[in-house]
């Protein structure tokens, strides 16, 4: 095995330094403000929720969770062998990409469900529960995706990652929107993924795309567990102040996933794929979900909200070719600034578009 600091960058990093037997550590990607997050939470107060108002909703989500329905699928076949051999070296390290970041998603889920049923046992085992086998499902999916990265001759250390991320404390109503949006959105993402690639196999790079169908049901099942426990405290989703976390969620998580796919347009590009109308469409579903249980959600078809957004793409290129420059700290900060006054600009702007109530948009599930 190979220590994190052998590899000298990220780019010696994906030059495949280690072989599928004997995959070298791979070291994680800068944090930034579009890198997956680890979170933490008052557990505390996680323990002393009272389910009574949505307890049998949240009784049958588990034992939903208990039938495991995908305990035989993440089994690899003779289809991963030699496929990592066929990508030609953009793909594999746009692709090496998606791996790491989806790996360390699935991964930041596992840490903070498990963490939350181990915490939570003794006081509310209703829920430890469902966050116990919500962890055991996304342990698998951030295994699965480690062992394709192995077939890159890398690998991520998931135990180095778990002591040297920075954690994200966030109190529990702000973790259910959070983790509700990136479960639900992580459905849309892997299915319109899934759906694509049926109907053009051509594009298919890698047979992981096969498993991605019952995966994202893990997902939809993750997103409904947490629709039920907001609807079982029925203060995160009422009155002004949920109305001004929804929106504000609802915006982070669109913002950053848009100005991260579109950075890396070349892996969608590479599925035959384009960055723009897949997130178009991710974000148009996972907004139309989310009035489900929010009591509003953003205004996605308003002509300005891709317009604010591609300003923040723009905004961001240019961050990203300050931050590449040889120029010294203190100038780099100076060149960026702008553009992070720009961002914040459009971020407000964006944040104060009116939003949609979500009994107009959805009356017929609520
Ligand atoms: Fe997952
Ligand atoms: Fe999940």
């Amino acid at each position: 095995m190979v220590p994190p600091s052998a590899v000298a960058s990220p780019d010696a990093a994906t030059a495949a330094i280690g072989t599928p037997d004997a995959p070298a550590i791979k070291d994680p990607v800068k944090d930034t403000i579009l890198t997956p997050r680890f979170y933490t939470t008052d557990f505390e107060a996680m323990a002393a929720m009272d389910l009574r108002p949505n307890e049998q909703e949240l009784e049958a989500i588990c034992e939903e969770f208990r039938k495991d329905y995908n305990r035989h699928h993440f089994v690899r076949n003779d289809e991963f062998e030699g496929a990592a051999d066929k990508l030609d070296p953009d793909t594999r390290r746009v692709f090496i990409e998606f791996l790491e970041q989806s790996c360390t998603s699935e991964f930041s889920g596992f840490l903070l469900y498990k963490e939350l049923s181990r915490r939570i046992k003794d006081k509310n085992p209703l829920l430890a529960e469902c966050f116990a086998h919500m962890a055991r499902d996304e342990a698998r999916h951030a295994g699965f995706l480690n062992k394709a990265m192995s077939d890159f001759g890398l690998q991520l250390d998931l135990g180095f990652l778990t002591a040297s991320k920075a954690y994200t404390f966030f109190k529990p109503a702000y973790i259910f929107y959070a983790t509700y949006l990136s479960e639900k959105i992580g459905y849309w993402r892997y299915i319109a993924i899934f759906r694509h690639l049926e109907k053009n196999p051509d594009s298919k790079i890698f047979p992981i795309f096969n498993f991605f169908e019952n995966w994202c049901q893990d997902e939809n099942r993750h997103g409904d567990f947490f629709d039920a426990l907001m609807k079982a405290q029925p203060s995160t989703v009422r009155g002004f102040k949920a109305r001004l976390w929804c929106r504000f969620f609802l915006l982070a998580v669109f913002a950053t996933m848009y100005v991260r796919d579109v950075a890396r347009k070349e892996f969608y590009e590479a599925l035959g794929l384009d960055a723009r109308d897949y997130d178009k469409y991710v974000i148009a579903k996972t907004n139309e979900t989310s009035a489900r249980v929010f009591p509003v959600v953003l205004n996605v078809d308003h002509p300005k909200f891709y317009t604010r957004l591609e300003r923040l793409v723009r905004n961001n290129t240019e961050l990203s070719k300050a931050d590449e420059s040889n120029a010294a700290a203190p100038i780099k900060a100076i060149r960026k600034l702008p553009y992070w006054i720009a961002n914040a600009t459009e971020m407000a702007k964006l944040f104060l578009m009116s939003p949609i109530r979500s009994e107009d948009f959805q009356p017929a599930v609520r």
